[in-house]
């Protein structure tokens, strides 16, 4: 905190503000825990599922055998895109970096819902059904467009993750690669008020929608100080290429006081929980598919990064290991965010309907810096 000129200080960055009460997910950025609702990362990762998960962030517990089938079922009946967002991804220019479309695209789905203003939890809940159910087939078919290839419709017998891959690939994923994918989407699918998360209450705080909520985060996850950052260190392995040049690239840039990506963390001052689970399956993931050598480089940056900024708290964040693990999967580097985006809306969607029990609108205040009284002075005497 920072001493202002009033008698309040300046809580930089928002580090040090609690801005609500959430039931949905806990971390403690001491000891590397992340649950949600009181169950443990590692063991969601493990034994759950991507449908389930959401479940249990939106609902507050897991599912029986019967509500879970329900909520998939939900799901997938909701899979289908309008037609005219298919013109709309056509539309869209080949260059456009993927980020840029999906944000423009998820948008766009408002506008095909005769219920994106209505502001009931039961209405809310229904387009996160929407939103989540939609954006792969949106992903994966801008992808498809700028490649141009012909679109595939999403298939509601299948998951979301085995669904994705492929209407992407245009061929069923291996069982392995759906699970790979089907685990990250687990393991980002909440984590408290994190930048996007909190970008989509300030939005819903005015009582604006769900779908302007949604694009609001897209647009705030993007940055490499968010889930850009898997991006970011899928560049920089393959700029590295060896293993013999990580030493030189990792201490020259803590000399010149930039940032490795995919290390450090606003609430983690210990390891990453969601990293510790990845680590272990881009290992084997890399392994599968003929990727060793940039496990081995990640290894090795993470090894140098501890001896030199451990002690500081800096260790590897969810984005390093899973920048190996859907490089390995076979995605480009530039989808890798948006996977974040797909996990996300779970997180976006459920902390706005659970804000709006009991909304407030977010509206903090700046500390003036500038002048006072200062003269109009017209425009032939400046
Ligand atoms: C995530 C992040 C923005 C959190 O930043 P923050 O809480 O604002 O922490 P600060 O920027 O105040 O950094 C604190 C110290 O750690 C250092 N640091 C933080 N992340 C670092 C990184 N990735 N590489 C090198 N040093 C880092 C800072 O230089 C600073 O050092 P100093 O105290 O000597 O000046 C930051 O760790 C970062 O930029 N990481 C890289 C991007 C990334 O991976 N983002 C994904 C997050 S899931």
């Amino acid at each position: 905190m920072t001493a202002a000129t009033s008698t309040n200080m300046i809580d930089q960055g928002l580090a040090n503000t609690i801005a609500a009460e959430s039931k949905m997910s806990f971390i403690d950025g001491q000891n590397g825990v992340l649950e949600y609702v009181g169950i443990d990362i590692d063991a969601l990762a493990r034994n759950s599922t991507f449908e389930e998960s959401v479940y249990l962030l939106w609902h507050f517990r897991l599912p029986s055998e019967s509500e879970l089938a329900a909520f998939t079922d939900q799901i997938r009946n909701e899979y289908a895109l309008p037609d005219q967002m298919w013109q709309l991804i056509k539309d869209l220019p080949k260059t456009a970096s993927p980020m840029h479309a999906i944000r423009t695209l998820v948008s766009a789905l408002a506008m095909h819902d005769p219920e994106a203003d209505e502001q009931s939890p039961e209405a809310n809940t229904r387009k996160g059904i929407r939103l989540l159910a939609k954006t792969p087939a949106l992903i994966a078919n801008f992808d498809r467009h700028r490649k141009d290839k012909d679109f595939i419709k999403p298939d509601p017998s299948l998951d979301i993750a085995t669904s994705f891959l492929t209407m992407l690939n245009g061929e069923k994923p291996t069982d392995t690669m759906a699970k790979a994918l089907d685990v990250c989407l687990i393991l980002h699918a909440d984590h408290g008020f994190n930048a996007s998360t909190f970008a989509a209450l300030v939005t819903i705080s005015t009582l604006s929608d769900v779908y302007s909520a949604v694009t609001t985060a897209v647009g705030t996850l993007k940055g490499p100080l968010h889930g850009g950052a898997n991006e970011a260190v899928m560049h920089t392995l393959n700029e590295l290429g060896d293993i013999s040049k990580v030493e030189d690239f990792v201490r020259g840039k803590l000399e010149r006081k930039e940032r490795v990506m995919g290390f450090g963390h606003r609430v983690y001052k210990a390891y990453d929980p969601r990293a510790t689970y990845l680590k272990t399956f881009a290992k084997q993931l890399a392994a599968d598919t003929g990727n060793q050598n940039l496990y081995e480089m990640s290894r090795r940056i993470e090894e140098i990064m501890a001896e030199a900024v451990a002690a500081k708290g800096i260790h590897p964040n969810v984005d390093f290991y899973s920048a190996t693990t859907y490089y390995s999967i076979g995605l480009d580097i530039d989808l890798f965010t948006p996977m974040f985006v797909m996990s996300r809306i779970a997180g976006w969607v459920g902390h706005c309907i659970e804000y709006l029990q009991d909304n407030k609108l977010i509206r903090p205040r700046c500390e003036y810096t500038g002048p006072h009284s200062s003269p109009y002075v017209p425009m032939n005497e400046r």
